[in-house]
Protein backbone atom coordinates (compact mmCIF):
# COMPACT_ATOMS: atom_id res chain seq x y z
CA UNK A 1 0.00 0.00 0.00
CA UNK A 2 1.08 3.37 -0.90
CA UNK A 3 2.05 6.43 1.62
CA UNK A 4 -0.83 8.57 0.61
CA UNK A 5 -0.01 12.56 2.01
CA UNK A 6 -2.95 14.94 2.16
CA UNK A 7 -1.06 17.94 1.60
CA UNK A 8 -2.16 21.86 2.75
CA UNK A 9 -0.84 25.21 1.23
CA UNK A 10 -2.07 28.30 2.70
CA UNK A 11 0.82 30.36 3.15
CA UNK A 12 -0.05 33.36 0.38
CA UNK A 13 -2.93 33.89 -1.83
CA UNK A 14 -3.52 30.68 -3.06
CA UNK A 15 -5.98 27.82 -0.88
CA UNK A 16 -4.96 24.15 -1.70
CA UNK A 17 -4.92 20.42 -0.89
CA UNK A 18 -3.70 17.90 -2.53
CA UNK A 19 -3.23 13.95 -2.28
CA UNK A 20 0.12 12.73 -3.35
CA UNK A 21 1.17 9.12 -3.06
CA UNK A 22 4.77 7.81 -2.24
CA UNK A 23 6.06 11.53 -2.80
CA UNK A 24 5.76 12.27 -6.31
CA UNK A 25 2.11 10.12 -7.71
CA UNK A 26 -0.41 13.26 -7.48
CA UNK A 27 -4.51 11.52 -6.94
CA UNK A 28 -5.53 15.04 -6.72
CA UNK A 29 -4.11 18.51 -6.84
CA UNK A 30 -6.59 21.51 -6.16
CA UNK A 31 -5.71 24.88 -5.70
CA UNK A 32 -8.63 28.43 -5.68
CA UNK A 33 -6.96 30.89 -6.14
CA UNK A 34 -7.81 34.10 -4.62
CA UNK A 35 -6.39 36.92 -6.99
CA UNK A 36 -9.68 38.24 -8.13
CA UNK A 37 -10.19 39.15 -4.73
CA UNK A 38 -6.72 40.71 -4.41
CA UNK A 39 -6.66 42.42 -7.61
CA UNK A 40 -8.33 45.64 -7.19
CA UNK A 41 -5.23 46.04 -4.30
CA UNK A 42 -2.91 45.74 -7.33
CA UNK A 43 -1.36 43.18 -4.57
CA UNK A 44 -1.93 40.62 -1.50
CA UNK A 45 -4.08 42.27 1.19
CA UNK A 46 -3.43 39.81 4.46
CA UNK A 47 -6.34 40.15 6.40
CA UNK A 48 -8.75 39.51 3.27
CA UNK A 49 -6.02 36.50 1.97
CA UNK A 50 -6.72 35.10 5.79
CA UNK A 51 -10.77 35.25 5.55
CA UNK A 52 -11.04 33.62 2.27
CA UNK A 53 -8.81 30.81 3.47
CA UNK A 54 -11.42 30.03 6.06
CA UNK A 55 -14.42 30.03 3.77
CA UNK A 56 -12.38 28.24 1.07
CA UNK A 57 -10.21 25.55 2.57
CA UNK A 58 -12.90 22.89 3.51
CA UNK A 59 -14.26 22.77 0.29
CA UNK A 60 -10.86 22.70 -1.73
CA UNK A 61 -9.98 19.95 0.97
CA UNK A 62 -13.31 18.05 0.40
CA UNK A 63 -12.42 17.81 -3.46
CA UNK A 64 -9.00 16.74 -3.15
CA UNK A 65 -9.82 14.29 -1.56
CA UNK A 66 -12.76 12.99 -3.12
CA UNK A 67 -10.69 13.13 -6.50
CA UNK A 68 -8.64 11.23 -4.71
CA UNK A 69 -10.52 8.46 -3.24
CA UNK A 70 -8.83 8.09 -0.19
CA UNK A 71 -10.20 7.33 3.01
CA UNK A 72 -8.51 9.82 5.55
CA UNK A 73 -8.09 7.59 8.30
CA UNK A 74 -5.60 5.69 6.25
CA UNK A 75 -3.78 8.61 5.09
CA UNK A 76 0.08 8.53 6.20
CA UNK A 77 0.27 11.71 6.98
CA UNK A 78 -1.50 15.29 7.06
CA UNK A 79 1.25 17.67 5.64
CA UNK A 80 0.69 21.16 6.03
CA UNK A 81 2.80 24.87 5.15
CA UNK A 82 3.84 26.15 8.38
CA UNK A 83 6.08 29.28 6.92
CA UNK A 84 7.48 31.32 5.27
CA UNK A 85 4.35 32.81 4.83
CA UNK A 86 1.42 35.10 5.92
CA UNK A 87 1.11 34.19 9.51
CA UNK A 88 -2.90 34.66 9.43
CA UNK A 89 -2.83 32.88 6.31
CA UNK A 90 -0.58 30.18 7.60
CA UNK A 91 -2.52 29.72 10.82
CA UNK A 92 -5.39 28.61 8.78
CA UNK A 93 -3.86 25.87 7.26
CA UNK A 94 -1.66 24.84 9.87
CA UNK A 95 -4.94 25.26 12.23
CA UNK A 96 -7.02 22.73 10.25
CA UNK A 97 -4.05 20.44 9.33
CA UNK A 98 -3.69 19.59 13.23
CA UNK A 99 -7.58 19.18 13.41
CA UNK A 100 -7.89 16.57 10.63
CA UNK A 101 -4.53 14.69 11.88
CA UNK A 102 -6.77 14.64 15.76
CA UNK A 103 -10.02 14.15 14.28
CA UNK A 104 -8.07 10.94 11.70
CA UNK A 105 -5.70 9.96 14.05
CA UNK A 106 -2.86 10.32 11.48
CA UNK A 107 0.38 11.88 11.91
CA UNK A 108 1.43 15.79 11.06
CA UNK A 109 4.06 16.96 8.99
CA UNK A 110 4.96 20.58 9.22
CA UNK A 111 6.51 21.93 5.59
CA UNK A 112 8.96 24.96 4.85
CA UNK A 113 6.89 26.26 1.75
CA UNK A 114 11.05 26.88 0.05
CA UNK A 115 11.68 23.18 0.01
CA UNK A 116 7.84 22.56 -1.18
CA UNK A 117 9.05 24.33 -4.39
CA UNK A 118 11.98 22.50 -4.10
CA UNK A 119 10.25 19.29 -4.06
CA UNK A 120 7.92 20.02 -6.95
CA UNK A 121 10.54 18.96 -9.43
CA UNK A 122 10.65 15.36 -7.77
CA UNK A 123 6.81 15.23 -8.54
CA UNK A 124 7.61 14.22 -12.01
CA UNK A 125 10.99 13.40 -11.89
CA UNK A 126 11.20 11.37 -8.90
CA UNK A 127 14.43 9.62 -9.77
CA UNK A 128 16.19 13.08 -10.36
CA UNK A 129 19.92 13.18 -9.70
CA UNK A 130 21.44 14.98 -7.17
CA UNK A 131 23.00 17.31 -6.53
CA UNK A 132 21.14 19.96 -8.12
CA UNK A 133 21.50 23.78 -8.61
CA UNK A 134 17.78 25.16 -7.71
CA UNK A 135 16.76 28.57 -9.01
CA UNK A 136 14.09 29.22 -6.92
CA UNK A 137 12.40 32.59 -7.94
CA UNK A 138 8.85 33.56 -6.81
CA UNK A 139 6.65 36.34 -5.75
CA UNK A 140 8.85 36.75 -2.07
CA UNK A 141 11.79 35.15 -2.42
CA UNK A 142 14.99 34.37 -5.52
CA UNK A 143 17.73 32.46 -4.38
CA UNK A 144 20.04 29.66 -6.03
CA UNK A 145 20.25 26.73 -3.88
CA UNK A 146 22.36 23.72 -4.19
CA UNK A 147 20.42 20.46 -3.01
CA UNK A 148 23.43 18.24 -2.76
CA UNK A 149 20.88 15.59 -0.86
CA UNK A 150 17.29 14.88 0.13
CA UNK A 151 16.90 17.66 2.90
CA UNK A 152 20.65 18.63 2.56
CA UNK A 153 20.91 22.47 1.04
CA UNK A 154 23.16 25.23 0.56
CA UNK A 155 21.94 28.65 -0.05
CA UNK A 156 24.40 29.84 -2.62
CA UNK A 157 23.15 33.76 -3.39
CA UNK A 158 19.97 35.31 -3.02
CA UNK A 159 18.15 38.99 -3.76
CA UNK A 160 19.01 41.48 -1.60
CA UNK A 161 15.89 43.21 -2.40
CA UNK A 162 12.99 42.83 -4.59
CA UNK A 163 12.49 39.37 -5.43
CA UNK A 164 11.89 38.30 -9.16
CA UNK A 165 8.14 38.10 -8.83
CA UNK A 166 8.00 40.91 -7.18
CA UNK A 167 9.87 42.91 -9.66
CA UNK A 168 7.26 41.68 -12.50
CA UNK A 169 3.95 42.78 -10.40
CA UNK A 170 5.74 46.34 -9.90
CA UNK A 171 6.76 46.73 -13.32
CA UNK A 172 3.14 45.51 -14.54
CA UNK A 173 1.56 47.56 -12.15
CA UNK A 174 3.34 50.80 -13.08
CA UNK A 175 2.35 50.10 -16.85
CA UNK A 176 -1.30 49.38 -15.74
CA UNK A 177 -1.18 46.10 -16.92
CA UNK A 178 -3.15 44.79 -13.26
CA UNK A 179 -1.95 41.94 -11.24
CA UNK A 180 -0.36 39.63 -10.91
CA UNK A 181 2.28 40.84 -13.34
CA UNK A 182 4.38 37.48 -14.21
CA UNK A 183 1.82 36.03 -16.30
CA UNK A 184 0.61 39.32 -18.43
CA UNK A 185 4.01 40.21 -19.29
CA UNK A 186 5.44 37.44 -20.19
CA UNK A 187 2.40 37.08 -22.50
CA UNK A 188 2.81 40.62 -23.73
CA UNK A 189 6.26 40.02 -24.11
CA UNK A 190 5.56 37.44 -27.12
CA UNK A 191 5.14 40.33 -29.26
CA UNK A 192 7.28 43.00 -28.22
CA UNK A 193 11.27 43.47 -28.98
CA UNK A 194 13.37 42.08 -26.04
CA UNK A 195 16.69 44.32 -27.36
CA UNK A 196 14.22 47.42 -27.87
CA UNK A 197 15.50 48.82 -24.12
CA UNK A 198 19.11 47.57 -22.74
CA UNK A 199 18.05 47.67 -18.66
CA UNK A 200 20.52 47.03 -16.38
CA UNK A 201 21.64 43.52 -15.06
CA UNK A 202 21.81 43.79 -11.47
CA UNK A 203 24.59 43.00 -9.33
CA UNK A 204 27.30 41.96 -11.77
CA UNK A 205 30.19 41.80 -8.89
CA UNK A 206 28.54 39.20 -7.17
CA UNK A 207 28.09 35.82 -8.46
CA UNK A 208 24.96 34.47 -6.79
CA UNK A 209 23.01 37.60 -5.50
CA UNK A 210 20.37 39.02 -7.16
CA UNK A 211 18.88 43.21 -7.24
CA UNK A 212 16.16 44.00 -9.31
CA UNK A 213 14.84 47.26 -7.82
CA UNK A 214 17.36 49.41 -9.43
CA UNK A 215 16.02 47.21 -12.85
CA UNK A 216 12.55 48.51 -11.45
CA UNK A 217 13.55 51.91 -11.45
CA UNK A 218 14.88 52.18 -14.29
CA UNK A 219 12.34 50.80 -16.32
CA UNK A 220 9.96 53.49 -14.90
CA UNK A 221 12.44 56.57 -15.12
CA UNK A 222 13.37 55.10 -18.68
CA UNK A 223 9.00 55.01 -19.46
CA UNK A 224 8.58 58.34 -18.00
CA UNK A 225 11.69 59.99 -20.54
CA UNK A 226 9.93 57.91 -23.58
CA UNK A 227 6.14 57.73 -23.36
CA UNK A 228 6.09 56.37 -27.00
CA UNK A 229 7.78 53.33 -26.56
CA UNK A 230 5.26 50.42 -26.79
CA UNK A 231 4.44 48.46 -23.84
CA UNK A 232 5.16 45.28 -25.29
CA UNK A 233 8.43 46.45 -26.28
CA UNK A 234 9.18 47.70 -22.93
CA UNK A 235 8.19 44.40 -21.11
CA UNK A 236 9.97 42.16 -23.20
CA UNK A 237 12.88 44.20 -22.98
CA UNK A 238 12.25 43.93 -18.60
CA UNK A 239 11.43 40.36 -19.57
CA UNK A 240 15.16 39.71 -21.14
CA UNK A 241 16.85 41.62 -18.23
CA UNK A 242 15.17 39.97 -15.51
CA UNK A 243 15.65 36.18 -17.04
CA UNK A 244 19.55 37.02 -17.94
CA UNK A 245 20.40 37.36 -14.49
CA UNK A 246 18.46 34.91 -13.43
CA UNK A 247 20.11 32.42 -16.20
CA UNK A 248 23.37 33.21 -16.13
CA UNK A 249 23.80 33.09 -11.92
CA UNK A 250 22.09 29.41 -12.06
CA UNK A 251 24.33 28.58 -14.90
CA UNK A 252 27.86 29.61 -13.21
CA UNK A 253 26.39 27.75 -9.99
CA UNK A 254 25.97 24.79 -11.73
CA UNK A 255 29.15 25.25 -13.42
CA UNK A 256 31.32 25.81 -10.43
CA UNK A 257 29.65 23.13 -7.80
CA UNK A 258 29.57 20.80 -10.58
CA UNK A 259 25.76 19.88 -10.33
CA UNK A 260 24.11 17.39 -12.27
CA UNK A 261 21.46 19.47 -13.23
CA UNK A 262 19.27 22.63 -13.24
CA UNK A 263 15.90 22.67 -11.91
CA UNK A 264 13.80 25.67 -12.10
CA UNK A 265 11.24 26.25 -8.74
CA UNK A 266 8.73 28.95 -7.69
CA UNK A 267 6.34 30.96 -9.82
CA UNK A 268 8.60 32.87 -11.93
CA UNK A 269 9.90 29.48 -13.20
CA UNK A 270 6.61 29.20 -15.70
CA UNK A 271 7.54 32.17 -17.25
CA UNK A 272 8.28 31.36 -20.90
CA UNK A 273 11.22 32.85 -21.97
CA UNK A 274 12.55 31.53 -18.64
CA UNK A 275 12.10 28.28 -19.58
CA UNK A 276 13.21 28.20 -23.09
CA UNK A 277 16.70 30.30 -22.06
CA UNK A 278 17.18 27.47 -19.36
CA UNK A 279 16.85 24.74 -21.29
CA UNK A 280 19.53 26.44 -24.12
CA UNK A 281 22.03 27.03 -21.41
CA UNK A 282 21.49 23.11 -19.23
CA UNK A 283 21.80 21.65 -23.52
CA UNK A 284 24.82 24.15 -24.24
CA UNK A 285 26.50 23.10 -20.88
CA UNK A 286 25.34 18.92 -21.41
CA UNK A 287 23.30 19.37 -18.08
CA UNK A 288 19.95 18.21 -17.76
CA UNK A 289 17.06 20.66 -17.15
CA UNK A 290 14.38 19.81 -14.93
CA UNK A 291 11.11 21.93 -15.44
CA UNK A 292 8.16 21.52 -13.52
CA UNK A 293 4.89 21.76 -15.47
CA UNK A 294 3.27 25.39 -14.94
CA UNK A 295 1.09 24.70 -12.30
CA UNK A 296 3.19 22.86 -10.74
CA UNK A 297 5.67 25.77 -10.40
CA UNK A 298 3.24 28.19 -8.50
CA UNK A 299 2.19 27.54 -5.52
CA UNK A 300 0.04 24.51 -5.05
CA UNK A 301 -0.45 21.62 -2.31
CA UNK A 302 0.83 18.62 -4.35
CA UNK A 303 4.97 20.31 -3.58
CA UNK A 304 3.63 20.48 -0.10
CA UNK A 305 2.50 16.39 0.19
CA UNK A 306 5.78 15.65 -1.91
CA UNK A 307 8.31 17.85 0.52
CA UNK A 308 5.82 16.47 3.42
CA UNK A 309 6.62 12.61 2.38
CA UNK A 310 10.58 13.34 2.64
CA UNK A 311 10.26 15.23 6.02
CA UNK A 312 7.84 12.58 7.46
CA UNK A 313 10.91 9.53 6.07
CA UNK A 314 13.92 11.88 7.31
CA UNK A 315 12.29 13.44 10.42
CA UNK A 316 9.14 11.55 11.39
CA UNK A 317 5.80 13.17 12.29
CA UNK A 318 6.25 17.04 13.54
CA UNK A 319 4.81 17.53 17.50
CA UNK A 320 1.36 19.12 17.17
CA UNK A 321 2.38 22.10 18.87
CA UNK A 322 4.85 23.38 16.23
CA UNK A 323 3.83 26.75 15.43
CA UNK A 324 3.68 28.62 12.10
CA UNK A 325 6.71 30.59 11.43
CA UNK A 326 5.98 33.28 9.03
CA UNK A 327 10.16 33.58 8.77
CA UNK A 328 11.20 30.62 8.39
CA UNK A 329 13.91 30.06 6.06
CA UNK A 330 15.61 27.37 4.12
CA UNK A 331 19.30 26.98 6.11
CA UNK A 332 16.49 25.78 9.27
CA UNK A 333 15.66 22.94 7.45
CA UNK A 334 19.55 21.59 7.02
O1 LIG B 1 5.44 30.81 -6.11
P1 LIG B 1 4.30 31.77 -6.25
O2 LIG B 1 3.01 31.24 -6.83
O3 LIG B 1 3.94 32.43 -4.88
C1 LIG B 1 4.93 32.80 -3.95
O4 LIG B 1 5.35 31.91 -3.16
O5 LIG B 1 5.36 33.97 -4.04
O6 LIG B 1 4.84 32.99 -7.15
C2 LIG B 1 4.03 34.06 -7.51
C3 LIG B 1 4.87 35.02 -8.37
C4 LIG B 1 4.14 36.32 -8.71
O7 LIG B 1 5.02 37.41 -8.45
C5 LIG B 1 3.85 36.20 -10.20
O8 LIG B 1 3.83 37.44 -10.89
C6 LIG B 1 5.00 35.32 -10.66
O9 LIG B 1 5.19 34.38 -9.62
N1 LIG B 1 4.69 34.62 -11.91
C7 LIG B 1 5.36 34.82 -13.07
C8 LIG B 1 4.69 34.02 -14.06
N2 LIG B 1 3.66 33.36 -13.45
C9 LIG B 1 3.67 33.73 -12.14
N3 LIG B 1 6.41 35.60 -13.35
C10 LIG B 1 6.85 35.61 -14.63
N4 LIG B 1 6.26 34.90 -15.63
C11 LIG B 1 5.21 34.10 -15.38
N5 LIG B 1 4.64 33.41 -16.38
ZN1 LIG C 1 5.50 29.99 -3.38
Amino acid sequence: MSDRILGIETSCDETAAAVVADGHDVMSSVVSSQVDLHATFGGVVPEIASRAHVELLNPVIGRALLEATVDPHGLAAVAATVGPGLIGSLLVGVSAAKALCLAWEVPFVGVNHLEAHLYAAFLEEPDLELPVVVLLASGAHTMVVLMEAHGRYRVLGSTIDDAAGEAFDKVARFLGLGYPGGPVIDRLAKDGDPSAVRFPRGLPERPYDFSFSGLKTSVVTHVRKHPELAVADVAASFQEAVVDVLVAKARRAAAETGAKGMVLGGGVAANSRLRERALEVCAADGMRAFLPSRSMCTDNAAMVAAAGWWRLKADGPTPLDAAAEPSLNLATTV
